[in-house]
């Protein structure tokens, strides 16, 4: 039995102020936001979800968790607690570096802030994770109350379970949600579409469901005698936007402003109107562009965050389906199938409206990449590993597991060159935490397997001599991609090169916190599935000395 399209609304995500106003004046705040199992409701016709949700309290947590709205310049501190069951809900698998509680009970989980700038006993370090009342705590675990600053320039960031090895299976049960930094000041002078009317998060992801409800996930391994059940990539064929599959949404014949984050494990949405509307972009990940750009299709990897501004003036029907036409596993894979292929409807109102809201040609300059003021240039190659029948049994970057001492140790104020080499055949969209990025160049590799055949002898790109492979074509960034951003998706068979910054880059001050301090970073590929089986690396600032 299919579940039918477009029959429920699309929700309105509850909001939780990340500041208190006392006498009209924004002053922190401190929050304590829970993690529950509950159940919920993802389409009218299925059985209640159990799920893993946020919030509040039991009874106002959700999927997606309430979207923090936080102001620039204003703490917030919010206690993140596990009330979690002790068994998880979902299968997963012990034999990746997964969290485990000695006592074997509990759902390991811990909160990363997704596109913020702030300390690492703050920032979810995989290794930092908690079970229920903080019964256990790993092994680099250090504070229950995390810190945001917000001192970080306004945009989007999304906040979602960073746990060792679990990831996957935490995410997949709900643990997920939106954070947004304003800053009004700057922000409503753009004349941008705003309020909660016209300013709109949409939070997709995909799953697949049971009969009975409950989130279907494999329990078995693509390769079971090596790992029981870790699984390469998970597609679902149900679309879920803000907690509803395909939903649909009446809007007025007007401008509204979507900020649109792919919650994926796995899936690539290439979005598009199937009228032809456009989206105009005015941010991309949790930065601001400098100028609008426009496009007809938006290529989103898990964890991108598209903000456009679409135009429902300039439709010429009544109703406009938001596709996806991205094939899975991207960009290898077969063609979406016809669930896969819609995420949601926007029925249009026939009457026309002024509309006091505008695009302006200029949104938010900040500073430029500047290479020549890059202190050194890293390789970051992404490798990964088979069975003789072809079947991939782990990925690593520079052929090191997560456990392997600490590699990138980059300096806090710096500016670094990441050229990133894709030996794999897909495309693995890199976040790295702390830092703000800009891609400049994509370049193949001509004769990419002798290449590699040196890469996994030496794991040395300058020994292997990668400026003699890396002549092939050029793929031109796309203009909407060109800002700062804090993922980027990197091409299967290129090496895209692109300038790290570890500073603000609105303005130029240091960090008003110990970027050095225990337990660091980490960086990785944004594929779930990729990052638990260990698609990522701890990442050390240190002072210049
Ligand atoms: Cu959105 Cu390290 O994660
Ligand atoms: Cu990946």
């Amino acid at each position: 039995s299919r579940l039918q399209m477009f029959v429920d609304e699309l929700p309105l995500i509850p909001t939780v102020f990340g500041y208190q106003l006392v006498d009209g004046k924004p002053m922190p705040r401190s929050l304590t936001i829970g993690m529950f199992h509950k159940k919920w409701k993802f389409h009218q016709d299925l059985p209640a979800t159990p799920v893993f949700a946020y919030g509040t309290s039991e009874l106002t947590a959700t999927v997606p968790g309430p979207t923090i709205e936080a102001l620039h310049g204003v703490d917030t501190n919010i206690t993140w607690q596990n009330h979690l069951p002790s068994q998880h809900i979902l299968p997963w698998d012990p034999t990746i570096p997964t969290a485990a509680p000695a006592n074997k009970r509990g759902v390991p989980t811990v909160v990363h802030l997704h596109g913020g700038i702030h300390e690492p006993e703050s920032d979810g370090h995989a290794r930092t994770w908690f079970t229920a009342g903080f019964e256990e705590t790993g092994p680099a675990w250090t504070k229950e109350t995390y810190h945001y600053p917000n001192k970080q320039q306004p945009g989007n960031l999304w906040y979602h379970d960073h746990a060792m090895g679990l990831t996957r299976v935490n995410l997949l049960a709900g643990l997920i949600g939106n954070y947004i930094i304003r800053q009004p000041e700057v922000e409503v002078p753009l004349g941008l579409p705003r309020g909660d009317e016209f300013d709109r998060t949409l939070l997709i992801f995909d799953r697949d469901f049971f009969v009975n409800g409950s989130i279907f996930m494999n329990t078995t391994g693509n390769n079971p005698t090596i790992h029981p059940q870790w699984q390469p990539e998970y597609f679902g064929n149900v679309i879920i936007v803000n907690g509803k599959a395909w939903p649909r949404m009446t809007v007025r014949r007007r401008k509204y402003r979507f900020r649109i984050i792919n919650t994926s494990n796995a899936r690539f949405f290439r979005l598009y109107f199937s009228n032809g509307l456009e989206f105009i972009h005015v941010a991309s990940d949790s930065v601001y562009l400098e100028k609008p750009v426009i496009t007809n299709a938006t290529l989103l990897a898990p964890s991108e965050i598209a903000d456009v501004v679409v135009d429902f003036s300039k439709s010429e029907s009544s109703t406009a389906i938001l596709a996806n036409n991205a094939p899975y596993p991207y960009p290898s894979g077969d063609q979406v199938n016809e669930a896969s292929s819609k995420v949601m409807k926007f029925i249009i109102k026939s009457q026309f409206e002024v509309d006091r809201y505008d695009v302006p040609d200029r949104l938010i300059k900040y500073s430029s990449p500047d290479l020549s003021s890059a202190s050194r240039r890293r390789y970051i190659t992404m490798f990964e590993y088979t069975t003789a029948a072809d079947e991939p049994t782990h990925l690593y970057i520079n052929g090191l597991s997560f456990d392997d001492p600490v590699t990138e140790m980059p300096k806090v104020g710096s500016t670094e060159v990441w050229s990133v080499i894709n030996l794999t055949d897909d495309n693995h969209p890199l976040h790295v935490h702390l830092g703000l990025f800009t891609a400049l160049d994509q370049t193949e590799l001509l004769g990419e397997e002798e290449f590699k055949n040196c890469m996994v002898k030496l794991y040395d790109a300058d020994k292997c001599n990668v400026s003699r492979y890396a002549r092939g074509k050029k793929i031109e960034v796309p203009a909407h991609e060109k800002g700062w951003k804090n993922v980027f998706k990197i091409r299967p068979g290129y090496v895209t090169t692109m300038i790290v910054k570890f500073s603000y880059i609105h303005v130029d001050s240091s960090y008003p916190f110990d970027a050095t301090a225990e337990p660091g970073y980490v960086y990785h590929c944004h594929i779930l599935d990729h990052e638990d089986n260990v698609m990522m690396r701890p990442m050390k600032l240190v002072n210049d000395q």
